[in-house]
């Protein structure tokens, strides 16, 4: 067989929202529930991923499937995570591939989703949206984002917190910082210096063991963990 062509027989992205259970759409839980094999990526076999973990706690009794992902070997991870997914495919499974927060925003799935689609062109893939870290900082710091006409720049500080300078040009921008906790103090900083520090927040490990809320000017004094998210809102209110 070279198509997955038996009509149940599908890949779908489902979001499970950054780390609180309830943060599950009812959406999620029935697609997990439904689905012949749950998948989620883990830094190795015997470790409980983050998305994992969620699961666990929202729909209790799923058996879930690690795919261990290599951040140094990220693309042999898709491959095997790619051929994992397309195996079951060709055998008419639903699988549900689970990941934190949206699975078309900075997600493996969607790299994942892609190997599958050349592997297999006419795979049904599918996602489901999941609530982002974002929404959850704004809701639990009492953070308005946007109003009116403001506009909003998701970036990330990947590779060093000089992303920031640009986006913190417009003051009528709001700007939401992902994947930037190593730079924490570095960000405050560059805050401070454009005058955007002032009703800036940060969330560390959100609805996760060890999570922190608060302004960045209070939680700047060292790095953060890699799952931490920063919202700067416009200064033109
Ligand atoms: C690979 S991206 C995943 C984004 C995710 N797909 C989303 O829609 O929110 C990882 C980044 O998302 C943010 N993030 C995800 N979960 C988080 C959490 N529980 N607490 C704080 N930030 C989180 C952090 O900025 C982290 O570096």
């Amino acid at each position: 067989m070279t198509e997955a062509s038996l009509p149940s027989a599908a890949l779908i992205g489902v979001g499970v929202g950054p780390g609180d259970p309830e943060l599950l759409t009812v959406r999620a839980v029935r697609v997990i529930r439904e689905s012949d094999r749950v998948l989620a990526p883990s830094s190795a076999v015997d470790a409980v991923g983050r998305a994992e973990s969620i699961v666990r706690q929202a729909c209790p009794g799923t058996r879930v499937e690690r795919l261990v992902f290599d951040m140094g070997q990220a693309t042999t991870s898709i491959d095997e995570a790619a051929r994992m997914v397309v195996a079951g495919l060709d055998t008419g499974e639903r699988l549900a591939f689970v990941t934190l927060g949206d699975p078309n925003v900075y997600s493996t799935f969607s790299s994942v989703a892609a190997r599958v689609r050349e592997l297999r062109p006419g795979a049904a893939i599918e996602t489901v949206p999941g609530i982002m870290a974002f929404q959850e900082l704004a809701s639990r710091s009492g953070t308005v984002v946007l109003q009116n006409t403001e506009r909003l720049a998701l970036i990330t500080a990947l590779d060093g917190p000089a992303a920031l300078d640009g986006a913190l040009d417009d003051p009528t921008q709001a700007v939401v910082v992902y994947k930037g906790g190593r730079h924490l103090p570095e960000m405050a900083k560059r805050l401070a210096a454009a005058g955007r520090l002032d009703g800036a927040v940060m969330g560390e490990l959100l609805g996760l063991p060890g999570e922190r809320v608060g302004p960045v000017a209070e939680a700047a004094e060292g790095p953060a963990a890699y799952l931490a998210t920063v919202i700067v809102p416009p200064v033109s209110r």
